[in-house]
């Protein structure tokens, strides 16, 4: 068993901003599933929306905030990110973070996204994201208070619930002492015991067949909490981001927001606009509505996407302001200064998640998630552009404040990974077309569009699959692929639960069948207890036994 203060999961910029933040008091372990930059945070493009000069304000960005959100923001959970979103900013700088500033360099260059009434996204060109992330890695590699474990990828967490005999007396409630994590280089599952555990586990993009989500984004931290009995809220939320490149060989990539922002155009194939036809903020309205006149314009006539269009701003121009995407377009033989760009929507963020307060804090003593896994209340029922690096920075310094503050105490000595009942895997190929079918049965069925039948239909075909995955768990070793598509399996049922459960149509979720939009909003919580999961540990793999 190997102990620290603070185990954090996850190397995306929630847990990285964390690491960094609480390093200087306190011996951390951070653990990510791939190498560290595998991650969405590195994929980010259009920026970091922060209220940064005296033109915008404070109360504007909360108001974009609440009106993308449909009615479900907390009002409270808005103002602090939004009034932190300055202070975070200028620590990111501090960091190192090089930022574009304007021409003629009075300062930094904030560009535009939907939704927001105000400039105010600042960035570096169209590749935010990657400075962000390569910056924060580099200090995290050097920090000597940092044990970076890449290739670990935890199976579940460690709760006073599940490990019952173990010096339960020195907890009153349900508490996490750490997880299980399998080290992908050797397969073998280690204890890693912690006084503080965080969920930094990004989301769950990847239960789509169509997604910018990089293969990370599979949702594990969202089940953990579940099977360890956390809260989880508004998951059927899912924002579909409205251009994604529409390319056989490019197998995701998106194309920022920014260049809605700064000028372009959606068109259909015969080079019409569609937009001013479906809501008068036309290409920069807020993500759903433009999601959704999408679909509605691909499925009404038969097309296989619609056309993003730049080619009216200079060379220069272009190249300027989203060099990544005119390479990488370039390379697919897409010149966009001279060509439409073909585009569709595909998923893109889960706005639900775990449950917390302002401090990350979930229902489990000693547990907080943060970032993209958690479900913090600032995104309501439809996140606004550039919001969720900022929540990512908010929430880490609000979690590190947090545990800082906290006195040490010892964490119990933690049963081992228990693997005497299972064998090795006979028929890896199981996992592999299970999640195909997971993935493309919620593209259709849990997508833009939603109605009854079409969920009744998905969730009764995730009760089968679960059923073989579960056998499977049960009965063989755990591998990468499995603890993933287990999760995958886990999220897709909270997200078709959640949205049988709301009878409405609010933000991103839009039911045929319920196209009204109720007076109240009421958010979804969905509470474990009130719900059967065959894919709890307790039921799946052998709970670890006492052991001498
Ligand atoms: P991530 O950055 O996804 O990191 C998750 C980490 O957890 C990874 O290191 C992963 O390996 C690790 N992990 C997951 N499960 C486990 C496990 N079981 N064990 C160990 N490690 C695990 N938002 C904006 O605000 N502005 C933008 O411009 C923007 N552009 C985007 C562009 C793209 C293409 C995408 C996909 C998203 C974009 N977003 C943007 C959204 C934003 O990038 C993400 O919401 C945010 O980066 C999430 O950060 P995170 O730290 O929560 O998770
Ligand atoms: C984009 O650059 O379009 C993505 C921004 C975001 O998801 O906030």
């Amino acid at each position: 068993m190997r102990q620290f203060d603070v185990l954090i999961i996850g190397s995306g910029l929630a847990g990285l901003s964390l690491a960094l933040r609480t390093a200087t008091n306190k011996k951390i372990c951070l653990i990510s599933k791939r190498r560290i930059n595998d991650s969405a945070s590195n994929w980010a493009q259009g920026g970091i929306a922060a209220v940064l000069n005296d033109d915008d304000s404070i109360d504007a960005h909360i108001q974009d905030t609440l009106v993308a959100g449909a009615g479900l923001c907390d009002g409270a959970v808005t103002r602090k990110v939004v009034e932190h979103g300055k202070e975070t900013i200028d620590w990111l700088i501090e960091q190192g973070v090089g930022f574009t500033r304007e021409q003629d360099d009075s300062g930094y260059h904030l560009t535009r996204e939907g939704g927001h009434s105000h400039r105010r996204v600042i960035h570096s060109a169209d590749a935010t994201g990657h400075a962000v992330q390569t910056t924060l890695a580099e200090k995290v590699r050097q920090h000597p208070n940092i044990t970076l474990l890449e290739n670990h990828i935890a199976v579940d967490l460690i709760t006073t619930k599940k490990v019952k005999d173990y010096d339960v007396e020195l907890f009153n409630s349900n508490t996490c002492l750490g997880a299980y994590v399998l080290d992908n280089t050797t397969g073998k599952v280690i204890t890693i015991g912690a006084q503080h555990t965080v969920l930094a586990t990004g989301g769950a993009g990847k239960v789509y067949l169509y997604t910018t989500n990089p293969d990370i984004s599979t949702g594990d931290g969202i089940a953990m909490a579940w099977r360890a009995g956390c809260r989880v809220a508004n998951m059927e939320f899912i924002q579909f981001h409205p251009t994604c490149l529409f390319h056989p060989h490019a197998k995701t990539f998106l194309i920022s927001e920014i260049v809605r922002g700064e000028g372009g155009l959606l068109k259909l194939p015969d080079g019409t606009r569609f937009m001013p036809d479906h809501d008068p903020r036309e290409e920069l309205s807020p993500r759903d509505v433009v999601a959704r006149a999408i679909d509605f314009e691909i499925k009404k006539r038969g097309i296989d996407c619609v056309y993003l269009d730049i080619s009216h701003k200079p060379l220069e121009f272009i190249q300027g302001h989203f060099p990544n995407i005119y390479r990488r377009c370039l390379q697919l033989g897409i010149d966009i200064s001279k060509e439409q760009i073909p585009v569709v929507p595909a998923a893109h963020y889960t706005c639900g998640g775990v449950m917390t307060d302002e401090s990350g804090h979930t229902d489990i003593n000693n547990l907080y998630a943060i970032g993209e896994t958690a479900c913090t209340g600032l995104h309501g029922a439809n996140r606004l552009a550039s919001n969720s690096l900022l929540e990512c920075l908010v929430f880490g310094q609000a979690a590190a404040k947090d545990i800082l503050a906290q006195p040490d105490r010892p964490t119990p000595k933690l049963p081992d990974w228990d693997e005497s009942r299972v064998t090795d895997a006979d028929e890896e190929v199981l996992i592999a077309h299970t999640w195909d079918e997971l993935r493309r049965f919620m593209w259709n069925y849990v997508g833009i569009v939603r109605t009854d039948k079409r969920l009744s239909r998905a969730l009764h075909r995730i009760h089968m699959l679960r059923d073989e995955v579960h056998e499977f768990y049960s009965n063989f070793k755990v591998s990468n692929d499995l603890i993933e598509l287990r999760n995958l399996l886990q999220v897709a049922e909270l997200i078709v639960k959640s949205a049988m459960a709301r009878k409405e149509s609010r933000g991103l979720h839009y039911s045929k069948d319920h196209p009204h939009t109720e007076t109240e909003a009421v958010p979804t919580v969905l509470e474990p207890s009130n719900y059967y999961s065959l894919l709890d540990s307790e039921h799946g793999h052998p709970t670890p036994t006492k052991q001498g």
